[in-house]
């Protein structure tokens, strides 16, 4: 079987792994995907950065000519940001390949438009990496759960804001050193403005009830409130009430099925609720459906290595998919139902 060929956009905190896991990993990925997968090429915006078990021959700072080569058979997506992630993708669709991501600022500003531009093409759209790090979670509301009625998604999406309350509360560091601490753990965002001022657990949010209710919500329908605002003082007061802070996205379908609502804010929880004892960069959510009844996924939510795991699930399930020529879910399967303010469902 001829190898199927890979591009890389990105190769930083999570692009490195990527890569470094196609490496040491290729026979096994080979054996799960019934075919070899080959790096085709690194697109990066430093060029002369040294970058560990890499071929320099494979680096380029020519993202769109790489994209536009036409035997790319996969796309990664591990750049961020809206552009040019957004042109990359759209142009990764037209010349033949499907697209995994773990963009979730991108999708949730746009991801009705990408889909749609995926089914016209006839290639996928993967991003298990883009909510929740090595936390299965979009895959399974997208497929296991397809077939229940999931009425409410809650939990801990982002691991920089947890990891910075966690410190606060448990350590009593301050909030600028534990921000400090999760940046050079590769948790945070290349703007961490998006991770404490809660855009990037409105993406999520955004993504999630999308997802989970067969919609589209994009950000700018997500109530917001980040962490910012919270200080030592008032985890002190939480902890003397027996509470600890967390920053929650919560995800409702309104009773008569006819609307959804998103929402962020930090929220107190009792000790004694399992998302209290949510440590650092973890993350946990609550999914609750019909039949299946309550759900918990937890895991690490946040890193380098853990999102590199949800990105090369992807990887296996899109070659798999290419093999078959098959695509998975599509855009067609979406209703739209409108997204209600805060409070009004
Ligand atoms: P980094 O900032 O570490 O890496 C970004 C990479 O993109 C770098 O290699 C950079 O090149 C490259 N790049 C930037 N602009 C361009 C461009 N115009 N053309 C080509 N390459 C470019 O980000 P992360 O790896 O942390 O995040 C990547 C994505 O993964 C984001 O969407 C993020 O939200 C998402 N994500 C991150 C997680 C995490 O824990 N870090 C977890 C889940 C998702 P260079 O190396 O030369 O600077
Ligand atoms: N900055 C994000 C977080 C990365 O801290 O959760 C994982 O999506």
């Amino acid at each position: 079987t001829r190898p199927l060929k890979v591009a890389l956009l990105g190769c930083g905190v999570v692009g490195s792994e990527v890569a470094r896991i196609m490496t040491t990993h290729a026979d096994d990925l080979a054996a799960r995907i019934g075919a070899p997968i080959e790096l085709a090429g690194v697109a990066v915006r430093r060029p002369s950065k040294a970058r560990e078990g890499i071929d320099p021959a494979l680096i380029t700072t020519d993202a769109t000519a790489l994209v536009k080569r036409g035997d790319i058979d996969v796309v990664i997506e591990v750049i961020g940001g809206i552009e040019p992630a957004r042109a990359l993708i759209m142009t990764a669709f037209e010349h033949g390949a499907s697209v995994v991501s773990a963009n979730k600022a991108l999708l949730a500003e746009d991801g009705a438009a990408l889909h749609a531009a995926a089914e016209q093409y006839g290639r996928d759209l993967y991003y298990e990496a883009a909510v929740a790090g090595a936390i299965p979670l979009v895959r399974p509301l997208r497929e296991s759960l397809v077939g229940d009625k999931v009425n409410r998604v809650l939990g801990i999406v982002n691991g920089t804001t947890n990891f910075i309350l966690d410190k606060m509360d448990t350590s009593g560091a301050g909030y600028s050193e534990a921000l400090d601490e999760a940046t050079a753990l590769g948790y945070a965002e290349a703007d961490p403005t998006a991770d404490v001022e809660g855009f990037d657990a409105a993406a999520k949010a955004a993504i999630l009830a999308g997802i989970a209710f067969h919609t589209r919500v994009r950000i700018g329908e997500v109530h917001r409130e980040g962490i910012t605002e919270v200080t030592a003082a008032d985890i002190a007061s939480a902890r003397r009430m027996g509470c600890t802070v967390k920053l929650l996205a919560i995800c409702e379908r309104a009773a008569d099925g006819r609307s959804v609502t998103a929402r962020v804010h930090p929220a107190m929880i009792p000790l004694s609720h399992p998302l209290a004892s949510v440590r650092e960069a973890y993350n946990a959510v609550f999914v609750e459906a019909d039949a299946a009844g309550q759900l918990m996924f937890y895991g690490p939510g946040a890193g380098g290595s853990p999102t590199a795991s949800a990105v090369l699930g992807d990887l296996v399930a899109v070659c798999r998919n290419k093999l078959n020529e098959a695509t998975g879910p599509g855009e067609s399967a979406y209703t739209r139902l409108p997204v209600s303010p805060m409070g009004e469902v």
